[in-house]
């Protein structure tokens, strides 16, 4: 690490939106004939890649989302990436794709992380260093099937809120015809193509000014399942804190999270289960769409059956009950709050 990697960039921290922004660093590691390169750090962003490549023709790729923040004492903290590294094999298995050890995933992270120690926004900005690990099928192909070789890349990107706004402020969310995933589909893997089938959901949910789709479960059309880029979670009037269960919904990190903290800290009864939207609809006081990029994104109203139906005090304000998860989540993030669980790892800079 040289000086000048460690001096940070002079960006406008505050303000950056959730897009890619050029850092100075990856990491890649390809696979073939059945092992994995060791990986190495590169500065080149365009990948060349074979015109007949899976990933490109019948969607053979997949990725994680997770996020590296900087502590109040300059500590690099990253959020149970171990859940990553798991959830990435896990649809590595489902795609027939090699999956990518967990100490390879987790170095090309924390190399990746350090190298561009100039870009991780300093403490108290409200951004953070979001990190994309991918894997791809490459190589010469033209029927369908898996790909003979294979490239797990880390690249890195600042970044602030999710949704437009700042913080901790309200979304919404419109009910969507199309379906997501099947129940013995994609939907319970990060697979790319999962998301390239969500994209005409979120436009025309946004046609309507809802920020994105929010999706029912496709063999009943009746139960939750989850947000475009996000979990569900839900606090009822009874108290009782409630997360759609589904076999198509993508296992989230900061979902998992939430629902222990829930428990633990705010002491609340916790179920996961399925959610009958319109039975359940006047029984939510508070919804809340959540993930790593969306972090906790109280939900104001949500476009169901024809109609806008906002939850706590009309939509106008974020509920008190995601509001403590929210600043329990984060401040365990940012290492402003003890971590009884070991979610947090810290990234040794030098
Ligand atoms: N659901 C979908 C479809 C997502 O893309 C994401 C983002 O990763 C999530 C849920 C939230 O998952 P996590 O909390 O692990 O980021
Ligand atoms: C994440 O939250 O990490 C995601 O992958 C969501 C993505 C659509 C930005």
């Amino acid at each position: 690490m040289t000086a000048n990697n460690l001096k940070k960039k002079d960006l406008d921290w505050g303000n950056l939106g959730f897009s890619y922004m050029k850092t100075d660093y990856r990491f890649v590691a390809t696979w073939k004939d059945g092992s994995w390169t060791e990986g190495e750090t590169i500065t080149e962003e365009m990948m060349q890649i074979h015109e007949g490549s899976p990933a490109l023709h019948y969607g053979q790729q997949c990725f994680e989302g997770l996020k590296a923040q900087t502590a109040k004492d300059g500590r690099v903290l990253l959020f149970r990436a171990d859940l990553n590294a798991e959830r990435l094999s896990n649809t590595a298995n489902r795609l027939l794709m090699p999956s990518v050890p967990k100490e390879l995933f987790m170095k090309g992270v924390e190399e990746t992380v350090r190298n561009n120690y100039a870009w991780i926004p300093p403490h108290g900005s409200g951004a953070s260093l979001y990190i994309r690990p991918l894997l791809i099928g490459v190589g010469e192909n033209l029927g369908l099937r898996p790909a003979t070789s294979y490239e797990f890349r880390v690249f890195v990107s600042p970044v602030g809120p999710y949704y437009k706004g700042t913080g901790l402020s309200l979304i919404s969310l419109a009910v969507t015809d199309y379906d997501r995933a099947a129940p013995r589909g994609t939907g319970y893997v990060k697979a790319g193509a999962n998301y390239a089938g969500g994209l005409l959901s979120t436009k025309s949910a946004q046609e309507i000014g809802a920020n994105e789709a929010l999706y029912l479960d496709s063999a009943e059309r009746k139960y939750l399942d989850e947000a475009g880029s996000a979990n569900i979670v839900l606090s009822l009037k009874d108290g009782t804190i409630v997360t759609p269960k589904s076999a198509a919904i993508l296992p989230s990190v900061t979902r998992r999270s939430i629902m222990v903290l829930a428990k633990e800290e705010l002491g609340l009864t916790t179920e996961e289960r399925p959610v009958e939207l319109l039975k359940e609809l006047t029984k939510i006081e508070e919804m809340a769409a959540c993930g790593t990029a969306a972090v906790i994104s109280p939900v104001g109203k949500i476009f169901v059956n024809g109609q806008w139906h906002t939850f706590y005090k009309d939509g106008k304000e974020v509920g008190p009950t995601m509001l403590k998860l929210y600043e329990l989540l984060t401040q365990i993030q940012k290492g402003e709050r003890q971590d009884p669980y070991g979610w947090t790892q810290e990234v040794v800079i030098s």
